[in-house]
Order: C-alpha cells, then structure tokens, then sequence
C-alpha cells in the first residue's frame, strides 16, 4: 500500500475507535453515576465530550448555585481547582470530587494570601471583593466574592465607597468604569488565556465579518472590550446570542470550548473564536484536563477528593454566601 493511501484510510478509522470509545466509557460514566448517586457538574470551557456526558453545564455561578441546589451527596466537578474547592466549601457534608488534580487556574494562582494580606494593611479602609478564580484562603480574608456574571451587581450592592478588588485586573477595571463614584483599587492579576487578545485581533476578524456581533468576557482586556456589542460570563454570552436574533455571525471573544454549548443551541448561527495569536484560538490548556477516563476513574476511585480546612472554609462560606444573595447582572 502507497503511503498516500495509508494516510487517507488513517483519519476515519481514527475517528471511528475515537467515537466508540467515548460511547462506551459515556455509558460507564452514567451507569457509575447512577449507582454512586453523583451530580456531573462541567464548566462551559471543559471538552465537548465533557459537556456532554455532564448532568449541568454553565458558568461559576450557575455551577456553584448547582452544587448547593443538587440532593446528591457526591459532585463531579469538572472544573477548576478554584472551582470544585467553592462547591466544598459551600457544600461541606457532601464528596466533590475533581477528576484531574492539575486542573489549577493562573489567575487564581496570581494572588496568595500573603499577598492579600499585606495589600489590606496597605488600604485599611477598604472592602475586599475576591473574584471567585481565587484560593479558599484568599477568599477567607475577603468580605464578599463576585463572579463575571455577578461582578456589577456586587460593587452595586455595597455602600462602601472604597474597595479593594482582587485578583483579575481586566475585569476589575471593567466593573470600575460603571462605578465612577467609587474608589476602587485594583490588584494587577490576569488571566493569560484572555490576557493574550488584543482589540487589533477582534478589529481584524471583524474586518472580514462586518456584521458580525462581538461578544466578550470582561476578563478580556480594556480595547477588546471596548470593541464587544456585549461583555458577559460565559452562560451571560448564551443569553447576548439570543437578544440578537437577527444577527448571523458572533466573534466570541472568550475561550474555545463555550462554542460547544453555542452551536447546540443556535445551531443556524455562525461563532468565530477571537484569534489571540496568530491562528489559535483562545485556550485554556487546564479546563481541557479532565476527560471521559478520569471522569470514570474519578467515579471508580473516589478521586481527587477536595478537602478545605474547616476554618478557612468557613470564612470563606460567608464571602461566597454574600456574593449568592447578589442577583445576577442579567
Ligand atoms: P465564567 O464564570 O464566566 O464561566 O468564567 C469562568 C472563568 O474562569 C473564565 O476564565
């Protein structure tokens, strides 16, 4: 056989091996959940196949509100660590499991609680509002957690005029411009992922798709976001794709895997991922690290099973707890 014959028999029967796998361990996944009585919980940036085979699938709020709601005892958390250790916290009875342990987040990792610790004595009279990509100590020595999809809604709601906001820049700065009367300092953390697009990226894929719709993650930096018809959290951009029904093309200024739940649900529409640099897609190498195998293993083995000391977790509960009697932005 030519190898130009090989290399066009190889994809398919690639593909083929790949699709029977996924069936099979997707059929393990929910017959262990089911026996173990667990809740999958997936954020909207993990693997499609991830998304697929989880019970809900949405952004830290929603996944967060999700662990707390849900009866069952056991929680999947394909996720973050940031992520899984806020729904041990909120949900302390209860097993969460996180099926990769490297699953860590650069932005939650750019503040330690030393850190916080000497910025407080630097600004005594500020209030502390911890972005939920942070550490269960770091949260501790906060007064109150934000998400994206909260984040206004929270400065909103404090009478505090001075506030200290923490870790994402981005999205702090975002949040200040909508609060002029208020003095809000910002810590210097980002997340890379979003960091590395630039508004000459969105200008030039809009270039090519003048009518397109920009729509934005507010960890995004300042001049993408000012070129976005609409800044939100990731399940915030499902709900900005439906107000805009007569539009035919979205530039989705965020990480790849959201455009899973996109085209499922609009699957008429046109999403174009920001190019960040240079033909790639944004990407967060750590939401892709759990998979349909450590999903299984996780189910089989009871691993990687979250623990937070008691009293850093719960101080942190009262930040978290806080931040959930906020009402979403929209
Ligand atoms: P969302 O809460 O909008 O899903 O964002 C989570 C995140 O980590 C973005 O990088």
């Amino acid at each position: 056989m030519s190898l130009a014959t090989a290399v066009r028999i190889a994809p398919p029967a690639y593909a083929q091996v790949d699709e029977e796998r996924h069936a099979v361990l997707r059929r393990q996944i929910h017959r262990l959940a089911r026996r173990r009585k667990a809740l999958i919980l997936a954020h909207n940036y993990q693997l499609p196949e991830v998304q697929d085979v989880a019970h809900f699938v949405g952004d830290s709020l929603g996944l967060a509100l999700e662990a707390q709601q849900d009866p069952r005892q056991t929680i999947v958390f394909c996720g973050v660590h940031f992520m899984a250790e806020s729904a041990k916290i909120l949900n302390q009875e209860k097993r969460v499991l996180l099926p990769s342990l490297a699953a860590g987040c650069s932005l939650s990792d750019s503040i330690t609680a030393e850190s916080l610790e000497e910025w407080k004595c630097r600004y005594p009279d500020h209030v502390v509002v911890t972005y939920i990509n942070s550490s269960a100590e770091v949260k501790a020595l906060s007064d109150i957690c934000c998400t994206s999809a909260n984040a206004v809604s929270v400065i909103r709601s404090l009478p505090d005029k001075k506030i200290l906001f923490t870790p994402d820049r981005n999205l702090g700065r975002w949040v200040a411009r909508q609060f002029p009367e208020k003095e809000i300092v910002i810590y210097d953390g980002c997340c890379p992922t979003h960091d590395v697009l630039r508004g000459a990226d969105v200008a030039s894929g809009r270039r090519g798709h003048p009518e397109a719709v920009v729509v934005a993650h507010p960890e995004c930096r300042e001049d993408v976001l000012e070129l976005a018809d609409e800044v939100c959290s990731t399940t915030g951009m499902v709900a900005a794709v439906e107000r805009h029904p007569e539009a035919k093309t979205f530039i989705i200024a965020t990480e790849w895997g959201l455009v899973h739940q996109l085209k499922k649900r609009f699957p008429d529409k046109e999403f174009i991922v920001a190019d960040g640099c240079i033909g790639c897609r944004l990407h967060c190498p750590y939401m892709k690290m759990n998979d349909l195998d450590s999903i299984a293993r996780s189910l089989q083995e009871d691993v990687f099973e979250i623990q937070v000391d008691p009293d850093i977790a719960s101080r942190a509960r009262l930040t978290l707890e806080r931040m959930m009697a906020v009402p979403r932005d929209r």
